[in-house]
């Protein structure tokens, strides 16, 4: 018995809140500033940021994962950077390592507006970061 992914139809799945709803794009967009980054259930149950900029979803999103040792690592708006509270390592607002010890910079998903919802799924272009 294969159950059916909580997203339906397309690949991947809906980014969730913490109690397991699918993300409302509508509320989201009323309740936060234009270039907020907000943490949502992501592929795999990872912790994943969805991305804003200038008051629109991004077509990205970034896995919280610290590429370091594994820590959550919390998006600090004054500063417009991710900052790992456990051993210091910083990613700009697109997830780029700007300071180790992490070794790479956050994992890119891919992020699809869908309806009033947002649809990730495996990010499977270049990493645009590295340019
Ligand atoms: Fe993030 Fe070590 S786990 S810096």
């Amino acid at each position: 018995f294969i159950p059916p992914s909580s997203g339906g139809g397309g690949e991947g799945l809906l980014a969730q809140d913490a109690l397991g709803k699918p993300i409302r794009v509508s509320e989201l967009l009323a309740t936060h500033a234009s270039t907020d980054r907000v943490l949502a259930q992501g592929l795999k149950g990872d912790p994943t940021y969805i991305v804003i900029n200038d008051g629109a979803i991004a077509n990205y999103g970034l896995n919280a994962v610290c590429t370091h040792l594994g820590c959550v690592v919390p998006w600090n708006v004054g500063e417009n950077l991710f900052k790992c509270p456990c051993h210091g390592s910083q990613y700009a607002a697109n997830g780029k390592v700007v300071r180790g010890p992490a070794p790479r910079s956050l994992e890119l998903v891919s992020a699809t507006v869908e309806g009033d919802n947002v649809r990730f799924s495996p990010w499977k272009e270049a990493d645009f970061r590295d340019a």
